[in-house]
């Protein structure tokens, strides 16, 4: 059985909750033992290759969500509501409603949007909060909670989130100050990325992670793996055994069965 919102709430103060995006049947048949695969509008950027996250589309949201969704045994599944596909109460149902039916368990939104959040809560749907850097409407990508009064506000935003019944909220790019902070006054869990190591839980993008998209590598990102090179290494041999016909070989092909 899939984890609940239950149990995902429950880990406040406890053990760490673990997140890493996902976007695709095969990675989320990889990654399942997190407790959530967040379908996140970094697709945009990493599967499609915009220079943002601000084109992507529900459509688009959908398709990831629907392969994630057929892959994962394990994880809850989170999917992003993307750009301008909250701006009031009926658009933010709707588009929830179809996340939801390709698959997610909870849709993530960000920004504080009290009342768009009371409404997607109050059809049924969980939601989770994202608060700090907002890539969908970030004009630059910079650090969120450097002076007192900018926590001051953060820490307001966060509890206004909370009273609207978000289950959690996503800080990204904060101080860590600040995040102590918010993650000490709320009762939901925050999950950090970028925000280092008081948050009750992280995230990281996958193919940041894995090293697999060059484009970008932000300090707070930690490589576990170097999967870019290993691809281009793999591609070039593929390449040399195919113009040297080495490949394919008679063990990877098929013969007539013999006839007497
Ligand atoms: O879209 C995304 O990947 C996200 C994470 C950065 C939290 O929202």
């Amino acid at each position: 059985m899939p984890k609940t919102i239950d149990e995902i709430v429950r880990k406040k103060n406890g053990q760490k909750i673990t997140v890493v995006t996902s976007y695709d049947y095969t990675m989320a048949t990889l990654c399942d033992q997190v407790d959530i695969l967040l379908v996140g509008d970094s697709a945009g950027m990493v599967m499609l290759g915009y220079e943002n996250t601000a084109p992507v589309t529900i459509d688009q949201m959908c398709m990831f969500t629907e392969g994630v969704s057929n892959g994962r045994k394990n994880a809850l599944i989170v999917a992003d509501l993307p750009n301008k596909s909250y701006e009031n109460e009926t658009d933010a149902i709707a588009n929830s409603q179809r996340l939801i039916k390709a698959g997610a368990d909870a849709v993530k939104l960000e920004g504080r949007l009290p009342e768009i959040i009371k409404a997607i809560v109050q059809s049924n749907i969980p939601v989770m909060g994202h608060l700090g850097l907002l890539p969908q409407t970030a004009t630059k990508y910079s650090v969120q909670g450097k002076t007192k009064s900018d926590v001051e506000s953060l820490l307001d935003d966060a509890k206004a989130l909370q009273e609207a019944g978000v289950f959690s909220i996503v800080l990204e790019m904060v101080t860590s100050e600040a995040t102590k902070k918010v993650t000490k006054m709320l009762s939901v869990p925050t999950i950090g990325i970028g925000c280092g190591q008081y948050c009750d839980g992280q995230v990281l993008v996958i193919h940041d992670m894995l090293g697999l998209f060059e484009k970008l590598k932000p300090k707070f990102v930690k490589r576990y793996l170097s999967l870019s090179e290993e691809i281009k290494k793999s591609i070039s041999q593929y390449v040399k055994d195919v113009e040297s016909g080495t490949f394919p070989s008679d063990e990877h092909s098929f013969h007539m069965e013999i006839q007497s």
